[in-house]
């Protein structure tokens, strides 16, 4: 399973990925706002930052607008994933950005109906949001069952970004089912080396080590 950082934060992008974690970003027009950035500028310095498919998502509602924007943005670099959300102006915008070779992030998905929709207008990706339904007392992770057994009866090569994260739990229920990529905030992908049995186990071998009266270096 991939680990997409959900985030248009540089540095924080950039401390996760110092450790080989970040296999793709994600950002939305409030992550931008949250960054404080110039959408076009962040953008280029996250994609010159990580390799992977870098989501930037665009803001017109109509399809032809979208289109033009996910033209522009698609220009800033190879690994761009035009994001668009899950209206029938944005699958017809997905349509004619994936005919062209552009990756598409079809974005604010919660049913499995307009999952399978999104994989037949050709998206590379489908974003549904987990924590959003659990929000209103939906299961999000049913969703992402859902969809998985949808495209793999098709075999529809969509990958599954499960979005909206919270939680661990989260990323583990995602990794259990088989989704293709967890996006995450930093918070929570650091959270994942957490354990208070790690922490304890650590405290007692530097206790007994010091003991020792013995160095490594
Ligand atoms: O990936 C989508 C995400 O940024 C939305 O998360 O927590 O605002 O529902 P949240």
């Amino acid at each position: 399973m991939k680990f997409f950082a959900d985030t248009a934060d540089i540095d924080a992008i950039a401390e996760l990925n110092d450790i080989g974690f970040v296999d793709g970003v994600t950002t939305n027009p409030s992550l931008i706002l949250k960054s404080g950035r110039d959408i076009l500028e962040v953008t280029k310095e996250i994609c010159a930052l990580i390799k992977g498919p870098v989501s930037a998502e665009v803001v017109a509602t109509e399809a032809d607008d979208m289109i033009a924007e996910g033209r522009k943005l698609a220009k800033i670099a190879e690994n761009i994933a035009v994001k668009v959300p899950l209206t029938w102006s944005g699958l017809k915008a997905c349509k004619t950005l994936s005919d062209e070779g552009t990756m598409v992030n079809v974005t604010l998905c919660f049913s499995a109906n307009q999952a399978l929709l999104a994989a037949k207008a050709g998206a590379t990706f489908i974003s549904p949001f987990v924590g959003r339904l659990d929000d209103v007392n939906l299961d999000g992770m049913d969703l992402i069952d859902d969809i998985r057994t949808i495209y793999d009866n098709y075999l529809f090569k969509t990958e599954i970004i499960v979005a909206s994260v919270r939680s661990v739990n989260h990323v583990t229920q995602s990794a259990l089912i088989g989704a293709d990529v967890v996006t995450a905030p930093p918070n929570v992908l650091k959270k994942l080396t957490d354990h208070p049995l790690t922490e304890n186990g650590l405290k007692a071998f530097m206790a007994d080590w010091a003991k020792t009266g013995q160095q490594i270096l």
